[in-house]
């Protein structure tokens, strides 16, 4: 076992998920920070995203990765150590951390990483890395050591990740640059297109959250927006064809890269992704009409994740708290030296 605490990171582009040991607990914020006359933390996580698209200009809010990958180091090393701060009740003391990273990067990209969670000062003994899949693979309840072909689809934010896994580790892996923010912007271009009306980024994320339970009801989405021609702001009922319609562009990328690494997959792997199907998840994997559409176009069952946003997370707290799984983690050091 762990000798003292350790945690669990899987740091999304939109949402970071931090599993502790101790705590036995997870922690999910939004992976944001704002920041006051370019120097100032003013707020971090849900907090910055709550000001956001309504903070006044010397505060500037911003996602520090992008498409999966650390994109500004600074303030990423400062969210997560006011993260493991606040998950110590406010005191550092000396940790172990997992991290999951994506495996379709470069070898530069996969190190940074590691050397955030070092430079970050928050008192790391010992620094592993977990592929992304792998931990999703366990945190959905597949025996991933074990299962000669198992397909993973996890839609993130900036990003959605199809891979293969065989017994316990990676055999293909492609990271488009697909997921929840392209379905905000298709709906948000949509609305715009039709009803010549202005929606938020916020508003076109509530609407793609609602489509399924506003199809269930037979009703269309109400929102706020700006039209463009009186520059007033007005209400409409944006109908859910228009919403799903507008979607079918991505649904049909991810379908594809899924398709592309079916066919470069061995064929030795394709009985038990046969057999298994299609894990999907991931936040955006929630969409109305994924599955199904995906289903459809690839011929596999289609099993959805219960909880799509925290799969990577739970499958590191399940690294943690079984020895047995520890194989699947890697140290990192030296690499590219
Ligand atoms: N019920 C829902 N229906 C549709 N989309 C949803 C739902 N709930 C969350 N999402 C979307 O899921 C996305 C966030 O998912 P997730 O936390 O898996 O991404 P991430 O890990 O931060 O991103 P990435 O993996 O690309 O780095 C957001 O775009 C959000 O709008
Ligand atoms: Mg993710």
């Amino acid at each position: 076992m762990v000798q003292g605490n350790a945690f669990g990171i899987d740091l999304g582009t939109s949402n970071i998920k931090i599993y502790s040991l101790a705590g036995d607990s997870i922690m999910i914020e939004k992976n944001m920070i704002a920041i006051a006359n370019k120097k100032d933390v003013f707020a971090y996580g849900d907090s910055a995203y709550d000001m956001y698209e309504k903070a006044p200009s010397n505060i500037q809010i911003s996602y520090p990765l992008c498409n999966g990958v650390i994109a500004d180091i600074n303030n990423m090393e400062k969210l997560v150590k006011y993260f493991i701060t606040d998950m110590q009740g406010g005191s550092l003391k000396p940790a172990e951390f997992y991290i999951a990273v994506p495996t379709d990067i470069t070898e530069v990209e996969k190190r940074a990483f590691y050397d955030l969670i070092k430079d970050a000062n928050v008192k790391a003994k010992k620094i592993m890395v977990v592929e992304k899949a792998v931990a999703d693979g366990l945190g959905l309840d597949v025996d991933v050591k074990n299962s000669q072909g198992v397909l993973v689809v996890n839609v993130g934010y900036d990003t959605t990740e199809v891979s293969i896994l065989s017994l316990g580790g990676i055999v293909l892996s492609r990271l488009i640059k697909t997921g929840g923010l392209k379905f905000d912007e298709a709906i948000r271009q949509a609305v715009r297109k039709e009803f010549n009306l202005l929606i938020g980024q916020k508003t076109a994320e509530m609407i793609k959250k609602s489509i399924v339970s506003l199809e269930k009801e037979g009703k269309g989405a109400v929102v706020y927006g700006r039209d463009i021609v009186t520059g007033l702001p007005v209400e409409r009922e944006i109908p859910t064809d228009l919403v799903v319609n507008s979607l079918e562009e991505h649904f049909n990328t991810i379908i594809d890269s899924i398709k592309v690494i079916l066919e470069r997959t061995p064929p030795e792997l394709g009985a038990d992704i046969f057999r298994n199907g299609i894990y999907l998840t991931g936040g955006a994997s929630q969409i109305s009409h994924l599955a199904g559409l995906i289903q459809k176009g690839t011929g596999l069952k289609v099993n959805c994740a219960q909880h799509p946003v925290e799969s990577v997370v739970l499958g590191l707290s399940r690294i943690l708290k079984n020895d047995s799984y520890k194989s699947v983690a890697y140290a990192i050091e030296g690499m590219g030296k």
